[in-house]
């Protein structure tokens, strides 16, 4: 589980622990297995390097992502577009996630169904999109499903077995989503700990002939 300090991610990788798999966990700020930072592409290859040894893995989870910092909050207008904010979204949500397929990828299970999974957004979809708004955090994430059907094509001649997918898990108590949330039932906002069970079923349910694809929380494809 890569973004293992997330409120996602640490909540996918205690699940996993729980049900008795063996987890590796990758973090920038807390002690994990091996420390990322997913906007260096050295800090990405030290991370994969140092995880060799616990390899060949049957999942890598990729549980990353940046909506807001303390200076940027998603964008309503174009008045609010500020071109250095607009690049850190993507160097996290869709450059970040591409280096650690490139670093990890060779770390998955050659001889058997492996998953790449990757947290992406149903705001990432351009179908979809009629709200507007969020032009960073819905573009780069649309890269980032982008880059998941790349994958998924480039596996299919590769690694028959491996399977790469981007996934929504609804809408989650965590620091991501925390600012935005007014007018949100309460039914509609779930807790990691659901997300996590949510997202486990879906990749336990994943087929070949889903690779390449974006799915919700409830296994639903999301468009393209
Ligand atoms: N929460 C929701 O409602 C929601 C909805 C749709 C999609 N998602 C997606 O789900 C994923 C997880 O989000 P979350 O809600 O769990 O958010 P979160 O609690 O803010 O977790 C984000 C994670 O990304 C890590 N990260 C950010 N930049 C990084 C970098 N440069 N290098 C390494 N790690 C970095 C953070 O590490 P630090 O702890 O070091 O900051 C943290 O582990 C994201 O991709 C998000 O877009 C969430």
């Amino acid at each position: 589980v890569i973004g293992a300090s997330g409120g996602i991610g640490a909540a996918l990788a205690a699940q996993l622990e729980r049900r008795g798999d063996a987890v590796v966990r990758a973090a920038r700020s807390v002690p994990a297995d091996a420390a990322i930072d997913i906007t260096d592409e050295g800090s990405v290859a030290a991370a994969a390097a140092q995880l060799a040894g616990r390899a060949p893995f049957d999942l890598v989870l990729v549980a990353t992502g940046l909506l807001h910092d303390a200076a940027h909050g998603p964008e309503r207008a174009l008045r609010d577009l500020d071109g250095p904010a607009m690049l850190r979204a993507f160097a996290v949500n869709a450059v970040g996630p591409a280096l650690i397929a490139k670093h990890f990828v060779p770390l998955l299970a050659p001889d058997r169904p492996a998953v790449f999974a990757c947290l992406s957004a149903r705001v990432g979809s351009i179908s979809d999109n009629r709200l507007g708004g969020w032009y960073a955090y819905r573009a780069s994430k649309a890269a980032l499903n982008m880059i998941v059907r790349c994958l998924a094509i480039e596996l299919r001649r590769a690694r028959p077995q491996a399977i790469a997918v981007g996934l929504h898990p609804g809408t989650v108590d965590t620091r991501l989503s925390a600012p935005f949330r007014r007018g949100l039932a309460p039914d509609q906002l779930v807790s990691p700990d659901t997300a996590a069970a949510n997202l486990l079923r879906v990749i336990d349910g994943l087929k070949p002939e889903d690779s390449g694809g974006c799915f919700a929380w409830d296994g639903a494809p999301i468009p393209a």
